[in-house]
């Protein structure tokens, strides 16, 4: 029996094996709403037989954009474009969706990365005021953002809330809280970030308040029976930034919070970092989380082998692996897998055909 493609729950989230979908950024949004070219990422993605489609980093405000090509989720047309879009997708498969609901802070107003991911000043096209914890900006030579004060906080807060009741009106099964990467709430983390004076620096407590809240703010009007999880880095992989002791004193915060599954990446937060990547380079974090929460925890990166995949499930060392840049490559991964490792997966009727003749016992039969 696959450790791979062993059915879990996460709250009361059924996922059929151990594979899911890390959101990824399209920049092919306008005005932040979804368009066509959703319809194809989303669409064929959710036909490749893995437990869990996350759709990429969605902003709750428009300046909480990455670039002005984004996806957000901050007013009716917003919500009408998912809406469109989910309901053609799940007109064709049954795989469960989640949303990354997030906003880019310091690293907002750029352009979109095959055009150079360089920052876009304000008062020009495409650019506009980034906000932050601090005004450190993210590289040298850039504008730095203007430090958010209470209003601005409460702003963030209830733009999370308010695009978490929208996310539960397009019937979205689980929510992620983007919490990683060098995004906003991820820059209220890192003290390198991070230098206020007030209740929200300082402190690894301080530090942390204002992601709780985000948190505690989605968990209260997301419904209670559907999922709220968070995407941290567990490392700014900088001396004296953020680490994974820190980390795991968070992942416990959001635990006694309600917090359904934390999923572990890294980096993101400072552009002097010194990653050692290689395959199952961020493993070591989940594990690390794992131990010390026990809560349902997610891995990512570098993950491409099916047996390195059942290895990290099957070992304990994390309940889910999420695969990004080896999905688009290969989207019916977990296809392959399966039929690797001697397990079944859910394929459309339409490609039932293509099953081939030494797997006799590959496909279930799909939505
Ligand atoms: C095209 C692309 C877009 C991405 N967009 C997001 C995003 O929206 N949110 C996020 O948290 N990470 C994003 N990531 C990071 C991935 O989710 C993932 O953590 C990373 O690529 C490592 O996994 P991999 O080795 O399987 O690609 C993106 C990665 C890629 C390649």
């Amino acid at each position: 029996m696959s450790a791979l493609f062993t059915p879990f729950r996460v709250g009361n989230l059924e996922l059929a094996n151990r594979i899911v979908i890390a959101p990824m950024c399209q920049y092919s949004a306008v005005d932040g709403c979804m368009t066509d070219w959703h319809l194809i990422h989303l669409g064929h993605l959710a036909l490749s037989g893995a437990a869990l489609l996350t759709i990429e980093a969605t902003a709750v405000l428009p300046e909480g954009r990455i670039s002005y090509a984004d996806v957000g989720l901050w007013n009716d047309a917003t919500e009408a474009a998912i809406a469109r879009t989910l309901e053609s997708v799940r007109r064709w498969s049954d795989m469960p969706i989640a949303i990354q609901l997030a906003h880019a802070g310091r690293k907002a107003s750029v352009e979109v990365p095959w055009k150079g991911g360089a920052q876009i000043p304000p008062g020009t096209t495409n650019g506009w005021q980034t906000a932050a914890p601090s005004p450190i900006p993210f590289q040298q030579g850039e504008r730095p953002p203007v430090a958010l004060d209470r209003d601005g906080l409460k702003r963030v807060r209830d733009a999370f809330a308010a695009a978490a009741r929208r996310a539960a009106r397009l019937q979205i099964n689980a929510v992620q809280i983007h919490g990683a990467h060098g995004y906003l709430l991820h820059e209220f983390l890192s003290p390198l970030s991070n230098r206020r004076e007030d209740e929200y620096g300082g402190s690894l407590e301080n530090r942390m308040r204002f992601p709780l809240e985000v948190f505690d703010a989605v968990r209260a009007v997301f419904p209670a029976e559907r999922a709220v999880s968070m995407r941290v880095s567990g490392s700014d992989w900088v001396e004296g930034g953020w680490d994974i002791e820190q980390t795991i004193t968070f992942a416990q915060a959001l635990k006694a919070r309600g917090c359904a599954a934390i999923h572990v990446s890294s980096g993101g937060l400072d552009p002097a970092r010194q990653i050692p990547l290689g395959p199952s380079y961020q493993v070591p974090f989940a594990r690390a989380v794992k131990a010390a929460t026990n809560m349902p925890v997610i891995t990512v990166g570098l993950i491409t082998a099916f047996e390195q995949a059942e290895a990290i499930v099957g070992t304990g060392d994390a309940d889910l692996i999420a695969l990004a840049r080896t999905i688009l490559f290969n989207p019916r991964w977990p296809w392959h897998a399966a039929a690797h490792l001697g397990a079944r997966v859910n394929t459309p009727e339409q490609y039932l055909r293509s099953q081939p003749r030494q797997y006799r016992d590959l496909f279930d039969i799909g939505h």
